[in-house]
């Protein structure tokens, strides 16, 4: 029979394991689906979701728009013609237009101009058909999924699995969808809060390189908040405004003041001698959790040292690109492939 010695010893054992501590290591990066399991099916499609879970990603990341009828669905551009076979549809030929997006002209199918049941008609394609030719034999398989269908598969998952699964929406074009007039963030924090996501220890980070968004969800949610951050421009919404600066001290300590974390470009992270660079370590004093993007298997995708052979569409060392940006200690990471990098945690 245990002894009084072995009963208290195993109380302490299962206190510490059920402790938020053990329970989410601060060392852990969290491995993110970035549109899925894209590197293996047609990005932002419920397969790409479903994919990732099963490979065990921490989060799933849709990247969302709007419809015309104001529903959010999941794509990481409102101009559809990469990623859906819309050009292809005599009935939607005459949609084809021209506007300006983020200050630049753009030509194409942009899904404000379609209903959330025209959208349903769309069949989803692969972006990189080149790069990755496996994925078109799902072209046409899946449709344009709503955030809500999402949601509703994270749940279904999380059900079957037992197993707690994040997600990551990414609220795109912003300021182009409020001048529509949409509201985007709260169409985004009212579906999340009916499902049950919103306080801060739910698996949820809302993210955004706009910065007016973040700011104003600051006061109106505890969900966590990342500030995206891309290796050149500034955001859309802030005249003159520069990424470069927003990553100095300063800029890093003005971004904590309404955000949790920082999502980075990984070049930001690692240089291309494969050092890191200051930047975690500054976040991380400012308070700011680093979530980098976006490691890829392709060699057209890593640094010419972690590649192998010519061949752009092969797959390199994403390992060792992997250990690269642990290395510099970040707290999370963006992958197209979440089971490589699952493996090589
Ligand atoms: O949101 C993180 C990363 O996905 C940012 O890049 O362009 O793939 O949305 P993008
Ligand atoms: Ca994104």
């Amino acid at each position: 029979m245990e002894g009084r010695a072995g009963v208290i010893f195993r109380a302490v054992l299962a206190a510490l394991f059920m402790s938020p501590i053990l329970a989410s290591p601060v060392q852990a990066q969290i491995v993110i689906a970035h549109r899925g399991a894209s590197g293996e099916r047609p990005e932002h499609t419920l397969a790409a979701y479903d994919l990732a879970i099963d490979q065990g990603a921490d989060y799933i990341e849709p990247d969302l728009v709007m419809t015309k009828d104001g529903v959010l669905v999941a794509r990481h551009e409102n101009e559809i013609s990469g990623t859906t076979d819309v050009a292809s549809r005599a009935e939607f030929a005459d949609r084809r237009t021209t506007k300006p997006i983020d200050g630049q002209e753009l030509t194409g199918w942009f899904t404000e101009d379609f209903t959330l049941a025209e959208l349903r008609s769309l069949r989803a394609r692969e972006r990189m058909p080149e790069m990755r030719p496996a994925n078109t034999a799902y072209d046409g398989q899946f449709g344009v999924p709503t955030l809500g269908e999402v949601i509703a598969l994270v749940k279904a998952k999380e059900a079957e699995t037992g197993r707690r699964i994040g997600l990551y929406p990414e609220i795109k074009h912003p300021a182009h969808f409020q001048a529509l007039g949409f509201d985007m963030l709260g169409a985004l924090l009212q579906e999340l809060s009916a499902a049950g996501y919103d306080r801060r220890e739910d698996p949820v980070f809302i993210q955004s390189f706009e910065v007016a968004p973040l700011i104003r969800a600051r006061p109106l949610t505890e969900l966590r908040l990342v500030q995206l951050i891309a290796a050149q421009g500034g955001p859309v919404d802030v005249e003159g405004g520069s990424y470069r600066q927003m990553i100095t001290v300063a800029g890093l300590s003005r971004i904590a003041t309404y955000a949790d974390g920082i999502g980075p470009d990984l070049r930001l992270v690692i240089g291309p001698d494969g050092a890191p660079t200051e930047l975690v370590g500054q976040a991380h004093a400012a308070g700011l959790a680093v979530h980098v993007w976006t490691l890829r298997r392709e060699n057209a995708f890593l640094p010419e040292d972690l590649r192998s052979g010519e061949d752009l569409a092969a797959t390199g060392d994403i390992a060792g690109q992997f250990a690269r940006l642990r290395d510099a200690g970040i707290d999370g990471v963006f992958t197209d492939n979440p089971a490589d990098v699952i493996a090589a945690k």
